[in-house]
């Protein structure tokens, strides 16, 4: 596959409800095999995008094409299931049915598919929560026994159920500690190298935006302002832009020539 493949083509989207504009001109391409992360203030509408790619939202102008196929009214059904069975979501609220059990939560999309057997369904389900470091020995409990970071890691299961090739994740690490964040991000870089995988993500958390993302898509102001690598894209003048990114100097850039000699200068 040529590296240049648009996974999600987005061309002039506009996207309201009501009279709410959420976006008004959202153009970007997802490559096959990255790991794209948007960023955007409260609202500016980065679920409502994924939503988008999804075909769970209905355009009110522009193009969404994802697998090379743009939704009509003639493939919209053949589409969703083609869409279903090629994407994995984590959504950023109720990441698990309460009234499942996480033997069952990840089941579930593998059931609705109404083609694998009970027992195939059981060894799949197991490979699953392996593949996210969670024994078997919690297959029979209830989300509201798990611990936070073992609900976003069965969450992860279930995305993954029906070896997407295309995997979702909005604010994965979101409630989680700086430990449990890291062995999250780390599980993600492991998953993605072994599966294959074309990641969309939501973040607004630095370290997860810095260990994962190979580009950064901005939505600000209806619209995707810039996306890039995260060089291209923190240089970027816009306020939303300085102001989301200005704890990061703390955290990784290196100091440059003047500022190692100030501090080598000696003080009186
Ligand atoms: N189904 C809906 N009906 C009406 N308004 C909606 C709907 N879904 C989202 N909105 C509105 O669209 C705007 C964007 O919402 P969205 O959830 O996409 O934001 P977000 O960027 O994901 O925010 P956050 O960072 O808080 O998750 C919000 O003003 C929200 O109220
Ligand atoms: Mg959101």
């Amino acid at each position: 596959m040529a590296q240049s493949e648009c996974v999600i083509e987005i061309n002039g989207l506009q996207t309201r409800f009501g009279n709410q504009v959420i976006h008004r001109d959202v153009n970007l391409c997802v490559y096959r095999g990255e790991i794209l992360t948007l960023i955007g203030g409260s609202g500016s509408g980065k679920t409502t995008l994924m939503r988008q790619m999804l075909g769970l939202e209905q355009p009110y102008g522009g193009t969404v094409r994802i697998f090379g196929e743009t939704r009509n009214n003639a493939n919209r059904n053949s589409l969703k299931k083609n869409i279903r069975g090629r994407t994995g979501v984590l959504f950023q609220q109720g990441a698990l049915f309460s009234a499942l059990t996480v033997f069952d939560n990840v089941a579930l999309p593998m059931r609705e598919l109404h083609t694998l057997t009970e027992s195939i369904i059981r060894e799949l389900v197991m490979i699953k929560l392996k593949m996210v470091a969670i024994g078997s020995e919690h297959a029979g409990k209830m989300p509201s026994a798990l611990s936070g970071g073992m609900i976003k890691r069965v969450a992860l299961a279930r995305a993954l159920a029906l070896d997407p090739e295309l995997l979702f994740l909005d604010e994965p690490t979101a409630g989680l500690d700086p430990e449990l964040s890291e062995g999250f991000v780390e599980l993600i870089l492991g998953l993605r190298k072994e599966l294959n995988l074309t990641i969309v993500m939501v973040t607004h958390d630095l370290d997860t935006l810095m260990s994962l993302s190979d580009r950064i898509a901005v939505l600000a102001d209806q619209r995707v302002i810039t996306a890039g690598t995260l060089d291209q894209v923190y240089r970027f003048p816009h306020p939303f832009v300085v102001s989301f990114f200005k704890n990061m100097q703390h955290k990784t850039r290196p100091m440059n020539h003047w500022e190692q000699t100030w501090k080598t200068v000696p003080t009186r």
